[in-house]
């Protein structure tokens, strides 16, 4: 059945509009997003896809179809409170409760969600959902709310609401991508600019199947460690500091080098922009290995079955292209970027098995556009 037609069978109505948020894949600049950083990724082809109907009196009901048609309700004038029995209704919850605190007046609606990001593989399935409900909501709603608004929006309930102190490059990404281009964001201005894709290269990302369950408390600490560093040396954030002042700080070593990893990936994220726009598929393998050491090392966010991936990905692929763990990290999904002629012999080489044994996922992508309309 078609999202719609699951929508028509649950609400005994046809939706009025559906939109789609797309996931997205991080090519480099981990953890910079809420340091006022960089970022480089790119939306992707799998999304989130919402189809939503106006409804007269201020309720929210919405049906997650990949969740067994579970179905959760709310009044939108009541205050966020999260649903333990259906935690996957929180991120509309934090998106309806962010969009009426700025001042946006919404409909009520009947929403059915779908969706076709893997889950746990850090390519920002949570983010997506929320762009899309934005989106779909401001349709319903007749409001012409711009991208970059729907993103903070989204980020703001994710943040203040569900609970994990993320930055904005996940729903920045989903509402503002670009056909065949990476997005370069400065998180700070929140300036994108379009990074063409060089036709030689194709994106693989490669599930690790190490799910990331339950990592936000990790982040949290990841971050606040990032927060502590900058007010030591006196700066609004890491984006403020370079390393000659990082040494000269008295940090403790753990704190020095979950810096140290935040301003080396700024900088090599403006280096990566650059050599993308170039084609140089080497100069991005050499920064996309330097990244992910120093996520290992310094940020300490990846795990052993992903080391072993992205070494087996770097092996394979050689020196045009490279490989790393893309998003928040503590497992999911690693992104490649190799020669488009050689991706074939790359992908029927791996040998890597998840932790059950079996072969992991692999998705062959493409940059997209940012999130939208597709029925109105
Ligand atoms: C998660 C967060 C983002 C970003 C990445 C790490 O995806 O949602 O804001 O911090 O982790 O780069």
């Amino acid at each position: 059945m078609t999202l719609a037609q699951q929508f028509a069978a649950a609400f005994c109505a046809p939706p009025t509009v559906i939109a789609r948020a797309p996931g997205r894949v991080n090519l480099i600049g981990e953890h910079t997003d809420y340091n006022d950083g960089f970022v480089l990724p790119c939306a992707i082809s799998v999304e989130s896809r919402i189809a939503a109907r106006p409804r007269g009196d201020g309720m929210i009901r919405v049906m997650a179809c990949d969740f067994g048609g579970a179905v959760a309700e709310w009044p939108l004038d009541v205050p966020y409170a999260a649903d333990p029995a259906q935690p996957w209704a929180d991120y509309v919850r934090g998106m309806t409760a962010a969009m009426t605190q700025r001042g946006h007046a919404l409909t009520g609606a009947d929403i059915a969600v779908s969706g076709t990001i893997p889950k746990g593989a850090g390519l920002s399935s949570s983010a997506s959902l929320m762009v899309g409900i934005g989106t779909a909501l401001a349709a319903l709603a007749d409001l012409a709310i711009p991208p970059a608004e729907i993103a903070r929006m989204a980020q703001a309930g994710e943040c203040d609401h569900v609970g994990m102190r993320c930055g904005i490059m996940d729903q920045l990404a989903s509402a503002a991508g670009a056909e065949d281009h990476a997005l370069m964001i400065d998180c700070r201005s929140l300036d994108v600019q379009p990074v063409a894709l060089p036709q030689s290269a194709e994106i693989l990302i490669v599930h690790s199947g190490v799910a990331r369950g339950l990592v936000d408390g990790a982040y949290n600490e990841r971050r606040a460690q990032c927060e502590a560093a900058a007010a030591a040396m006196g700066v609004a954030a890491l984006r403020d500091a370079d390393m000659a002042m990082l040494d000269a700080a008295a940090l403790d070593p753990l704190t020095h080098a979950r810096a140290r990893h935040v301003v080396t990936e700024n900088a090599r994220v403006l280096a990566a922009a650059e050599a993308l726009a170039a084609g140089d598929l080497v100069e991005m393998g050499k920064l996309m290995a330097a990244s992910h050491q120093s996520m290992r090392d310094d940020f300490q966010i990846t795990v052993p079955k992903v080391d072993a991936l992205v070494a087996e990905l770097q092996a394979l692929i050689g020196a045009e292209g490279g490989a790393r763990m893309t998003g928040g990290g503590f497992g999911g999904a690693v992104v490649a970027l190799c020669r488009a002629d050689r991706a074939d012999a790359v992908l029927s080489a791996l040998t890597y098995r998840k932790p059950d044994g079996t072969p992991p996922l692999v998705l062959r992508e493409t940059a997209c556009a940012g999130a939208g309309l597709v029925m109105q």
